[in-house]
Formats: structure tokens, C-alpha cells, sequence
């Protein structure tokens, strides 16, 4: 029998999650609106926002979950990688949560979680599985050999794919974070409409800092010679952009399944909740032969649920971290 709780706070999402015997029960996330005002997340006020939502989060986490603080028998935390202002918030409280109810401390790698994400719900991938992990700070072909037995197989030199969307929004001027905005946007316009320049990167690698670039240039001759450019088209531009950054993911998801010989594949971290992508997941699953593994909504972008199942999995190896743990900013995968 186990219940964690987990916490997960490595950039703007305050989350805290109940695990309760593999199954979660609650998912908390309460999310920072503040970062709206600025274009991006502003790491100090990331924090203090942390502190404010921590202590509610867990509470109504708790209420949720119909648990008492009791009840619970392990606390699973984010140690990286992430925003160290923002780690130490939630590693602080995991670590006086454990001291004073003298239970143990999990802690867990925030790619690891995205990827065990796909262990929370059914149906669940088979080891070895592929998992095209695309957020906000990485771009990630990993192979999954098993829950903590895990190998990057191509990543991105520059840009994540995240940024590329959240980029591409900002010199569409549309506010932060885009990506959700351009899929809303993309999904009224026509993808064949403008081209732009795929990358030609080698092995199983991307690029998106040339392409975001060419995206500049494009748009800034254009509003040069039609004013109105932005506005006029902004549905065709989304829908466009959109249709070669997936296009750019899934030809190296392709040649990596082929490589390996294997037809299990996932998508995992925030870009993972865009249509476009996965539709035409959807579409390559019948022309390729794969199996596809796809996550709910609420289990894409930061969460604590996905910390939570992580922290299940050690907590069944009793895989458990002293009081002297620190964050870590960067974290090895
Ligand atoms: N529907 C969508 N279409 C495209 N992009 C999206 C969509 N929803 C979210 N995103 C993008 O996902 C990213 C956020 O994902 P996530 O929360 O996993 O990233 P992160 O935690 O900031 O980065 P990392 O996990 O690498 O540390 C943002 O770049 C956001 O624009
Ligand atoms: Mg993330």
C-alpha cells in the first residue's frame, strides 16, 4: 500500500499530485498568469508566485485525493532540471513535508517524469519504446528500455520546439506562451499556403534557430510590403509554421523508428498537446505500422501527476534520497 505526494514546481506551474497505489488521484495545477505582463517567464517572480501557491496546492491536492496528510507515505519532488528559484521552493517544502511526517523523499528528474507520464493512464507502451519529448526547454528522441533505463538518441542543437512556437508567436505578436494560440490559430488556416525552410540537420538531431529565423525575415518583408500582413493572413501563417515544425519532428521520428526496428511510439511534454501534431501522429501510425502513445491533456505540460508516477516506481524500489538533496538546474538525463 502507498500514497505519494508529489511536487512538482521546476518553472511556472505550481503543481502538487496524490498517488495512491499507481493510480492518481489528484492533479492540482495552479498556474502563474503574472508571466502574461512580461513575454516570458521571469524566474523571480516564478518563485514568489511558488511560495504563495505551494501550501494551497497541497491542501486542496489532499482534498481531492479524500487523504490526510496521514496517510501519505513518501513525498516525491522535481530536483531538475529547471529554474533553481523555482526548484528550491518546491524541494524546501518536500523536504520539510518528509521530516515532519518522517517518511521518505523521492527524488525525480523532470524529463524522466514526462516521459512516465505514459504510465498513468491505459492503455501503457511496451518496453523498448520511442518517446518524442517536445517542450518548452527540450527536443528530445529518447529510447525507453525501461522505466529509469533511458537513452537519448537525437536532440536539438539550439532551440527547442516549444520555443520555436512560443517565438514564432511573439513575432506574430501574440502573447506568451503562443503555442497554444498558434495550434488554436492553425486550425482555421491553410498549412500548404506559405513554405518555409526545413532544416538539414544530420543523425537524429534538430535545429530550430535558423528556421525561427527565416520566419522573422519572412514576415518582417512581408508586413514591409503589405502593412496589414500579420492580421490579414494570421490564421494561414499559424497553420503553416505549425505544419513544418511538425513536419520536422515527426521525418526524424521516422527515421529513428527505422533505425532502432521499433514500432511503439509516444509523444510527451507541452508540445505534445498541439492538434496538429497529434493528428498527423495519428495519420504516420497507419502508413508506418506504429503503435502510438499519446497523452490526456492534463498529463502534456508541467504536472505533478507525472512526478507522482514516477515517484511510484522508486517508491516500489525503494529508491529514496537523503535531507541533504539540493536542486539541481541542470540535471543530468
Ligand atoms: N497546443 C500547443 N501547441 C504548441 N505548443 C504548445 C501547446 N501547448 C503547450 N505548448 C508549448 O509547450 C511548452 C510548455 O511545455 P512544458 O510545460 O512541458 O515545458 P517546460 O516545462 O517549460 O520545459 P521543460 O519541460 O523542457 O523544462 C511551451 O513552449 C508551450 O508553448
Ligand atoms: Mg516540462
Amino acid at each position: 500500500m502507498s500514497v505519494i505526494l508529489a511536487i512538482e514546481s521546476s518553472c511556472d506551474d505550481t503543481s502538487v499530485a496524490i498517488c495512491n497505489n499507481g493510480k492518481i488521484t489528484a492533479n492540482v495545477i495552479a498556474n502563474q498568469t503574472i508571466h502574461q505582463n512580461y513575454g516570458g517567464v521571469i524566474p523571480e517572480l516564478a518563485s514568489r508566485v511558488h511560495q504563495q501557491n505551494i501550501v494551497p496546492a497541497v491542501h486542496q491536492a489532499l482534498l481531492n485525493a479524500k487523504v490526510t496528510k496521514q496517510d501519505i507515505n513518501a513525498v516525491a519532488f522535481t530536483r531538475g532540471p529547471g529554474l533553481l528559484g523555482s526548484l528550491l521552493v518546491g524541494v524546501s517544502f518536500a523536504k520539510s513535508f518528509a521530516l515532519a511526517l518522517n517518511i521518505p523523499l523521492i527524488s525525480v528528474n523532470h524529463m524522466h517524469a514526462h516521459i512516465l507520464a505514459h504510465f498513468i493512464d491505459d492503455p501503457k507502451p511496451n518496453f523498448p519504446f520511442l518517446c518524442l519529448t517536445v517542450s518548452g526547454g527540450h527536443t528530445q528522441i529518447v529510447l525507453v528500455k525501461d522505466y529509469f533505463d533511458m537513452e537519448i538518441v537525437g536532440e536539438t542543437l539550439d532551440d527547442a520546439a516549444g520555443e520555436a512556437f512560443d517565438k514564432t508567436a511573439k513575432i506574430l505578436q501574440l502573447p506568451y506562451p503562443g503555442g497554444p494560440l498558434i495550434d488554436k490559430y492553425a486550425q482555421l488556416g491553410d498549412p500548404q499556403k506559405f513554405k518555409f525552410a526545413v532544416p538539414q540537420i544530420p543523425d537524429l538531431n534538430f535545429s530550430f534557430s535558423g528556421f525561427k529565423t527565416s520566419i522573422l525575415y519572412f514576415i518582417r518583408k512581408q508586413e514591409q510590403e503589405h502593412p496589414n500582413f500579420i492580421a490579414e493572413n494570421l490564421n494561414d501563417i499559424c497553420a503553416s509554421v505549425q505544419y513544418s515544425i511538425v513536419q520536422i519532428l515527426l521525418n526524424k521520428l521516422k527515421k529513428a523508428a527505422k533505425l532502432y526496428g521499433i514500432n511503439e511510439i509516444a509523444i510527451a511534454g507541452g508540445v505534445s498537446a498541439n492538434s496538429g501534431l497529434r493528428n498527423k501522429l495519428q495519420d504516420v501510425a497507419v502508413t508506418e505500422g506504429w503503435k502510438v502513445y499519446i497523452p490526456a491533456f492534463q498529463y502534456c505540460t508541467d504536472n505533478a501527476g507525472m512526478i507522482a508516477i514516477a515517484g511510484y516506481q522508486k517508491f516500489l524500489k525503494g529508491d529514496f534520497v537523503g535531507q541533504e538533496v539540493s536542486p539541481m538546474a541542470r540535471m543530468e538525463f
